[in-house]
């Protein structure tokens, strides 16, 4: 601690004095310790809960801060790994940050019916993001004849600086735009191929120089400078067979399944009620691996909804069939964009640990993989719900959730 804090420690947070108030200037510069200590004095945690904020785990103090401001501690996730997973023949193992207790085995149970039919076939576009530039125009002007006479121009100025993303096959692609007669706004597209990092700050950055080029090259003000995060040219997609004699179980046979999950399917794509639920399945694959990397999972929520609305209508993120054979066919497509490299995917010791575990992919492959899961994930909850219902092997497995519930309540009480 510098004496510089400990003043500002000692003057505003005493633990004796401390006002019950929320403005806190200067908490971000506290160490943690100190920060735990005023909000104990403001009588929000008893001195003997401190544990429940949790020691560092695999991060360091020093992490917690570069990840979070005002840090007091973190937050424990269980990490699983999801088993019996074939993409692409290769065999994967699926590491999942989830405190969901069913999805870890729900996952594996999917992959082990895909497994019957071949397992995963997975297909990625390269890994471009979009960015956006605003632009109010001051006064008419040609701006379609300006643009595309610079369009060049300004995908070289966009690059400039990144040599390094330049060389591994990356940087500013394309740009477009489009006028939205609503807003008096044009708005720029900016395509740009981030290679195996997510990118947003790079995307963020290139849109954020381009906007002071327009400024030059139109009278113009520019408004907002910002990816978008319904990246549609950043696409996975995965695909799976299962044999109907997979499906059978004790109330259905095979063929019976087939038909059954081909009708919850149908009923997603025709109920945005039953869509939003069936969704939410498909995320409880995707979120935990997506969390257990490092990645931004709000980003990855965010463009998964927004592209499951792409026809107007919220639909279904997978689809499911039955085949010409009569076995199940199913297959999902999904924005995602994942990094590999970079931000906490490189700092949290985790993340590292869980890309060496799915076999140190690049960006498209853990894309790809990802997509599976969440494939995976939807199969194993429809096969449920479309025979013997959810609940059977949910409670089985949340039993012991609900045991220490109420043995911790017995205790409180
Ligand atoms: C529960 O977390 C997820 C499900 O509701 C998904 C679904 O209904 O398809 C079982």
């Amino acid at each position: 601690m510098t004496g510089e804090n400990r003043n500002l420690f000692q003057n505003r947070y005493q633990t004796a004095q401390t006002p019950v108030s929320s403005r806190l200037p200067g908490f971000y510069e506290l160490p943690i310790g100190q920060r735990r200590e005023i909000v104990m004095g403001m009588g929000r945690l008893d001195r003997g809960h401190t544990h429940q904020l949790g020691d560092f785990g695999t991060l360091s103090a020093e992490l917690v801060d570069v990840f979070i401001e005002n840090g007091v501690g973190t937050f424990a996730m269980p990490l699983g790994i999801a088993t019996n997973f074939l993409i692409n023949g290769q065999d994967v193992l699926v590491p999942m940050a989830v405190e969901e207790s069913s999805v870890v085995a729900a996952a594996s149970h999917g992959a082990k019916l895909a497994r019957a039919g071949g397992g995963f076939q997975t297909s990625s576009t390269a890994p471009v993001g979009t960015g956006q530039v605003q632009v109010f125009l001051r006064e008419s002007c040609d701006y379609e004849s300006i643009l595309s006479a610079e369009r060049q121009n300004l995908i070289t100025y966009a690059n400039e600086g990144h040599h390094r993303l330049l060389a591994r096959g990356g940087g500013a692609q394309n740009i477009s735009w489009r006028y939205i007669e609503a807003l008096k706004s044009l708005v720029l597209y900016v395509d740009i191929d981030t290679r195996d990092a997510m990118g947003a700050n790079m995307i963020n950055t290139m849109c954020e120089r381009l906007g002071k080029r327009m400024q030059e090259l139109l009278p113009c003000e520019v408004g907002l400078r910002i990816l978008t995060n319904l990246c549609d040219k950043r696409i996975a997609r995965a695909h799976c067979k299962v044999p109907k004699e997979a499906l059978s179980n004790r109330e259905f046979n095979g063929a019976e399944v087939v038909e059954r999950i081909e009708q919850a399917y149908l009923f997603a794509a025709h109920d945005v009620y039953r869509a939003t639920t069936h969704n939410k399945g498909v995320m409880n694959g995707i979120d935990p691996v997506v969390i257990a990397t490092g990645n931004d999972w709000r980003a990855v929520e965010a463009g998964a909804h927004a592209y499951s609305c792409r026809t107007g209508v919220y639909q279904p993120m997978t689809r499911w069939w039955k085949n010409s054979d009569g076995d199940l066919e199913g297959d999902i497509e999904l924005p995602m964009a994942l990094g590999t490299v970079g931000g906490v995917t490189t700092l949290h010791p985790t993340s590292q640990a869980a890309l060496k575990i799915l076999g140190s992919p690049n960006a498209q492959g853990l894309a790809e993989i990802v997509v599976a899961v969440g494939l995976a994930q939807n199969l194993s909850a429809l096969r449920a719900l479309a025979s013997e219902g959810i609940q059977r092997g949910h409670m089985s497995l949340h039993e012991s959730n609900l045991r220490l519930a109420q043995q911790k309540g017995a205790q409180r009480h």
